[in-house]
């Protein structure tokens, strides 16, 4: 076997072992490839806890989370969280792929009962509204029917750039399937993020997160947008390596096709007023110049391009003082746009990573019902204080 360093160890994690046939030359690290001989070297109803693997993983380079996070990302193990069945997290199982455990009564498999509405327990949804929760938000997308908010404008932990006192690590893919879940048909997700640089290679996972929105959980990409910022943190020097870093993204996701589309026409037109170089005259099928009425002159706004600007920084991305607190805001303005866009006021707005509650404070303005989660109760007072004394 190979030997593994056990780090990081949480005693509340169990991993349940099954016996299975692998194909054993697979592009795996060695640690991940002798976690993975380990895990099915072990009976199959044997249960043990991570803590436990420390006797047998005593020394090697890498730790065992990134093994493990190695075999669930390559699929070779599955990690699916576990909850009571009134919905508190216990901690999360591993198994192996293609061989499925029993498990307990009490105890119910997530991921398979997201999309069965029976299994969700609805208390009446109203009382969910203009509510902020904090937890984790699949804890608060439990409380919800299917088919709920109208639109849920967000941006989730970017990688590492930020830790958020522990809560970066986020379980992308299952909450990506109960977004989906709970957006009505028509409705939209903007998922607006940024991608961090390791070892000088961007992660890309802003991409890979837009490809399984779309692609696994069934989402139309409505649009690519790009979140312009005034200025970096990092600005670009002459003999670095590589321009300064502007932009983030907005994709924004639909149910189909997006039911409110409000475009925002404050693109100011330079020949506002004029026709076809002052005569109305249009090609008819012949190809001749007719004179017609079909042409209007140019408006003075049109809707604006895709590409948003926007100030950042303390004190220009929002007035509240007590929001800097948080790390990653992103502008009031940004939130705005989203929400009288893809919204209606009466609309329903869901901000599952409320942060210091941007969206929250902005659907409130704008005369929507808004529903915010948040997992770090050191953002409670910040969202609160935002949200009771609005400031613009
Ligand atoms: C990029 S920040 C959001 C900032 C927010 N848009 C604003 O303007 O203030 C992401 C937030 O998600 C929170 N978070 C991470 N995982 C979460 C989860 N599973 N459920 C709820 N909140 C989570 C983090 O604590 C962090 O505050």
């Amino acid at each position: 076997m190979i030997i593994s360093k056990v780090t990081k160890t949480n005693p509340k994690t169990t991993y349940s072992l099954v016996n299975n046939e692998i194909i054993f030359n697979a592009d795996l690290s060695t640690s991940a490839k002798g976690l993975l001989s380990f895990l099915l070297s072990i009976p199959a109803n044997k249960k043990i806890q991570k803590k436990d693997l420390k006797q047998y993983f005593t020394d090697g380079y890498y730790s065992i989370d990134s093994a493990f996070k190695e075999l669930v990302d390559r699929k070779y193990i599955q990690k699916i969280e576990l909850r009571s069945e009134k919905g508190r997290f216990i901690g999360y199982d591993f198994e192996v792929y293609d061989s499925p455990k029993k498990i307990k009564k009490e105890v119910r498999k997530i991921v398979n009962n997201l999309n069965n509405p029976k299994s969700v327990k609805v208390d009446n949804p109203e009382k969910l509204l203009n509510q902020i929760f904090i937890e984790d938000c699949q804890l608060t997308m439990l409380k919800m029917p299917n088919a709920f908010v109208d639109l849920v404008v967000c941006s989730p932990p970017y990688n590492e750039i930020r830790k958020y006192h522990g809560n970066h690590d986020f379980d992308f893919e299952n909450i990506a399937k109960e977004l989906h879940r709970i957006i009505k048909k028509h409705g939209v997700l903007v998922w607006v993020v940024g991608d961090e640089t390791y070892r000088g290679s961007e992660t890309a996972t802003s991409f890979k997160q837009a490809i399984y929105l779309k692609e696994v959980c069934g989402f139309n990409l409505h649009d690519t947008m790009i979140f312009e910022k005034n200025g970096s943190a990092f600005p670009a020097n002459k003999n670095g390596h590589r321009y300064t870093q502007i932009f983030e993204y907005m994709f924004v996701f639909s149910k189909g096709k997006p039911k409110t589309c409000n475009l925002i026409s404050d693109k100011q037109n330079r020949w506002e007023g004029w026709t076809n170089w002052g005569k109305k005259t249009q090609r008819n099928n012949k190809d001749e110049i007719v004179e017609t009425t079909n042409i209007n002159p140019v408006p003075e706004f049109s809707p604006r391009n895709n590409i948003w600007r926007y100030a950042t920084g303390a004190g220009y991305g929002t007035k509240d003082k007590i929001a800097h607190e948080h790390p990653a805001i992103f502008p009031d303005k940004l939130a705005e746009d989203h929400i009288l866009s893809w919204s209606n006021e009466g609309d329903i707005v869901y901000d599952p990573f409320a942060g210091s509650g941007t969206t929250l404070k902005m659907a409130k303005l704008l005369n929507r019902k808004y529903i915010g989660s948040e997992k770090n109760k050191k953002y409670k007072k910040i969202i609160e204080n935002r949200i009771r004394f609005i400031l613009r």
